[in-house]
C-alpha cells in the first residue's frame, strides 16, 4: 500500500471513532485530548527497560491490545510474530489501521481472554496490560493464560487502588485470627458493583499485594516490578488449588480450611 499523507491519516483516525491509545501516527495524534495525556507512551517510558530490548525470534501475544500500542512496540523490538487480540471490533480496526500506517506486520484478531484456548499456541511473551480489572472473572483469565498461551514471560498491569504496602501473609491462621484481614497491605480485591471513573466495565480494583498474590496463585513467578502496578513474571509450574496449596497440605485431613468451616 502506498504511504498515506497526514490529511488521509487524520481523516481515517476520525472515522475510526474515539481512541483510548493516544498514538503518534506519522505526526497525527489519535487522541490529542486524552485524560492521561501521552498515553500509553508516558506509561511505557516508566517500565520499558524491564522488557527484553531484543525480541528477535520471539512470539508475542497482546491480550486486550486496544489500538495496538504495545503490539507495535514489541514489533519494533524485533519480535517475529505479534498477535493482538481484543473483544472490541472498533479497537481492532484502530489497531489494524495503526499497523498499516507503521507498515508493521502484526495480526489482530477478535478474541476474548476467556477463549484463548482456541489459539492452540503458546507465546514467548504474553502482554496482559490494563484488562484484569475490566473482567468479571479475573482469576479465571489468569488461569487460562497460564494454561493455554503463556510459555515464558508475562507482562501484567492492573489499575490498583488501596495501599501499596505488602503485608507478610502467614502460611496459615487459626479460625479466630482476623486482624490481618484489616491490614492495609493484606491482598484485597475491591469489588465495584456499579461504576468507577464513570466506567461500567470496571469490575475490580486490586491493591498491589492482591495483584502479586493473584499472579502467584495462577502460577506466575514475579521477577520484576518496575512500578507498583506493573509486573514482569515468568510462567512457573501449573498451580495447584492455589499455588501455595501443595506446600501447605492440611494437617488433619479435613481439607484446605482445616475442617473448621
Ligand atoms: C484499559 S484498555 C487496555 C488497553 C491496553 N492493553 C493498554 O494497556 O493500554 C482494556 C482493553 O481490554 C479489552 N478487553 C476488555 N475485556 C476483554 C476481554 N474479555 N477479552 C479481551 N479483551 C478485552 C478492551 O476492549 C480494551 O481494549
Amino acid at each position: 500500500m502506498s504511504e498515506m499523507n497526514p490529511e488521509q491519516i487524520r481523516a481515517r483516525v476520525a472515522e475510526l471513532g474515539d481512541w483510548f491509545h493516544n498514538m503518534d501516527l506519522k505526526g497525527v495524534r489519535t487522541a490529542p485530548d486524552h485524560f492521561l495525556y501521552d498515553y500509553p507512551a508516558n506509561k511505557f517510558a516508566r517500565f520499558e527497560h524491564a522488557i527484553p530490548a531484543d525480541l528477535t525470534g520471539k512470539s508475542v501475544l497482546d491480550i486486550g491490545c486496544n489500538a495496538g500500542f504495545y503490539s507495535l512496540e514489541m514489533k519494533r523490538r524485533g519480535a517475529d510474530r505479534v498477535l493482538g487480540v481484543d473483544s472490541d471490533d472498533r479497537y481492532l480496526e484502530q489497531a489494524r489501521f495503526a499497523a498499516e500506517v507503521e507498515q508493521a506486520d502484526i495480526e489482530f484478531r477478535k478474541l476474548s481472554v476467556y477463549d484463548l484456548a482456541a489459539l492452540k499456541e503458546r507465546f514467548d511473551l504474553v502482554i496482559f496490560m490494563g484488562v484484569l480489572y475490566h473482567l468479571r472473572h479475573p482469576l479465571l483469565a489468569l488461569d487460562l493464560i497460564h494454561e493455554h498461551v503463556a510459555d515464558d514471560l508475562l507482562l501484567f498491569q492492573s489499575m490498583q487502588r488501596g495501599s501499596d504496602e505488602v503485608f507478610a501473609v502467614a502460611a496459615d491462621y487459626d479460625f479466630d485470627d482476623q486482624a490481618h484481614f484489616d491490614a492495609p497491605g493484606y491482598p484485597k480485591l475491591h469489588f465495584i458493583e456499579h461504576r468507577y471513573a464513570h466506567d461500567p466495565t470496571n469490575w475490580w480494583a486490586p491493591n498491589a499485594a492482591c495483584s502479586a498474590a493473584m499472579l502467584r496463585s495462577a502460577g506466575f513467578e514475579i521477577i520484576d516490578q518496575p512500578e507498583s502496578e506493573v509486573f514482569l513474571c515468568r510462567r512457573g509450574p501449573p498451580p495447584g488449588f492455589g499455588a501455595a496449596y501443595p506446600a501447605r497440605p492440611s494437617t488433619n485431613g479435613h481439607g484446605r480450611n482445616g475442617g473448621k468451616a
